[in-house]
């Protein structure tokens, strides 16, 4: 049978690495798929570059629209990136019958019910593994590897250049801009590193996920992102001390409603930095590695790890897709796997909930006057707000400041407590004349 044709937009990193890929494995992946797929048209802005990597025998263009208008192209790849041109020329791709793959999880959690939509209306398949996780492939895994459970929760590292920066702070006792300039250095980093480091590019790929997780629309805008540039090395210190690691997670979990609490059902949506156990696997996921964690009822927790960036690894989830498209695309559209895991007609419209109604338990770091009663005006507080407490860790002031020392520095865990609960306790507790600078609040999974 006739290879099917493939055409690239943009031949950067992800872009080499799929060709290169697909061009070193061409018979075992034409095994796989029952017939040769072949990269047959080019389109980056840089032609001379891209001819070099593809050598003479491929066409390459400077427009990728003279790509989506080959009608001897059946699947476009996209590897732009970004939300500008990408969004056109996929938008297009779709609406001239091509199927599409891309990595682009930006495009995706921001306008993929527009995207699905539209791909849904022309009978053609929008593919994104490498979007997620690069290398590792969560979403066959949770479209279709988990299809018998009700999802409860996922958690992953999802984001290798926040793990790349906690763990050499952690292990090096570096700060924070050294170590940031190393990832970048690296190649770890997005375009725009304030996407890594503000957990945009995580809370990006958990929207993606929870959508397929719980059959809900993609909705970027209610997702709860905080990064990691506030984190002091301390408390990475002080959670160790407390049996913790601190890692950067992006969380989405099923909420049954709890009439008793007043807690109506919903989805937390939500990347932070977050303490776990140091026991938990996920809690040794070192360096620009990623993993992921679901729980559904049915199987118990799993674990996925693997890269979560760089060029053949997420070449690798690029061409999974590509395979996947090209035993399916003579299928009746009716029978694919739908792009979100659910029939589109079958989608929750379950609430995502907002922060404050998010049940989480905390680290707490507060610097205090080191005289008595401290601790006692501090516990009353939570105690009278129903915050109960786990565990409690107060330094001597000299190990803090230094000899002589008047101020030290009181640790908290405490047990689950609703967000906007404890809002009100770090309101009060920041009010008293012994909080000396401003309280430091980490969210804390036990992940079980
Ligand atoms: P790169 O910047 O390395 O590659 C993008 C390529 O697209 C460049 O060669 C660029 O050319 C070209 N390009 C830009 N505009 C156009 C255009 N209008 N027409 C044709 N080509 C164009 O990006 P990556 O390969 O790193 O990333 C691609 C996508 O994959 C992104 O969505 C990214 O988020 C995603 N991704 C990346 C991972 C990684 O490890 N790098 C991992 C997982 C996902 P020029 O350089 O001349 O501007
Ligand atoms: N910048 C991303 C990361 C690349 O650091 O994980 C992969 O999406």
């Amino acid at each position: 049978m006739k290879a099917i044709q493939v055409g690239l937009l943009g031949i950067g990193t992800v872009g080499s690495g799929t060709f290169n890929v697909l061009q070193r494995n061409q018979e075992e992946i034409k095994r796989r798929a029952g017939r040769g797929i072949e990269i047959t048209m080019v389109a980056d802005l840089d032609t001379a570059r891209a001819q070099a990597a593809v050598g003479a025998g491929v066409q390459v263009v400077a427009d990728a629209r003279a790509v989506i208008a080959n009608p001897d192209i059946d699947i476009v790849i996209e590897l732009i990136g970004g939300y500008g041109i990408a969004k056109q020329l996929v938008l297009e791709a779709i609406e001239a019958g091509k199927h599409v793959v891309t990595a682009n999880k930006a495009l995706l959690a921001v306008h993929g019910t527009e995207i699905f939509a539209a791909a849904h209306r022309k009978g053609v398949m929008v593919a994104f593994e490498a979007a997620v996780a690069g290398g590792i492939p969560i979403i066959k895994a949770l479209r279709e590897g988990l299809t018998a459970n009700r999802i409860q929760w996922l958690a992953g590292i999802i984001n290798g250049t926040t793990n790349f920066i906690l763990s050499e702070m952690r292990d090096k006792g570096l700060d924070f801009g050294t170590v940031l300039k190393q990832a970048q250095a690296l190649g770890y980093a997005e375009a725009d590193p304030t996407f890594d480091i503000e957990g945009v590019d995580a809370a990006h790929k958990v929207t993606l996920m929870s959508a397929i997780a719980f059959g809900i629309p993609v909705q970027f805008d209610k997702a709860y992102v905080e990064g990691i540039t506030q984190l002091g090395a301390q408390d990475i210190k002080y959670a160790e001390q407390l049996g913790y690691r601190i890692k950067l997670l992006g969380i989405a979990k099923r909420r049954q409603a709890d009439v008793a609490k007043g807690m109506a059902d919903g989805i937390e949506l939500r990347v932070h930095p977050s303490l776990v156990p140091a026991k938990r696997l996920i809690a040794n996921v070192e360096g620009a590695m990623n993993a992921v964690m679901v729980h559904g009822d049915a199987v118990g927790t799993t674990l996925y790890y693997g890269k979560g960036a760089g060029s053949e690894p997420t070449a690798s989830a690029v061409i999974a897709d590509l395979v996947d498209i090209t035993r399916l695309h003579t299928a009746d559209a009716a029978q694919r796997v739908p792009h979100l895991a659910f029939q589109p007609d079958a989608m929750s419209d379950l609430r995502v909930l907002p922060m404050s109604e998010v049940v989480t338990s905390y680290y707490l770091r507060l610097s205090v006057s080191d005289q008595p009663g401290v601790l006692a005006q501090v516990t009353g507080i939570l105690a009278a707000l129903g915050i109960s407490i786990d565990a409690v860790l107060q330094r001597e002031a000299d190990e803090v400041g230094g000899e002589g020392a008047t101020a030290t520095d009181l640790i908290i865990l405490t047990h689950d407590t609703v967000e906007g609960t404890m809002n009100q306790a770090l309101t009060q507790m920041q009010a008293l004349p012994t909080v000396l600078a401003p309280i430091v609040r980490i969210r804390k999974e036990e992940l079980v």
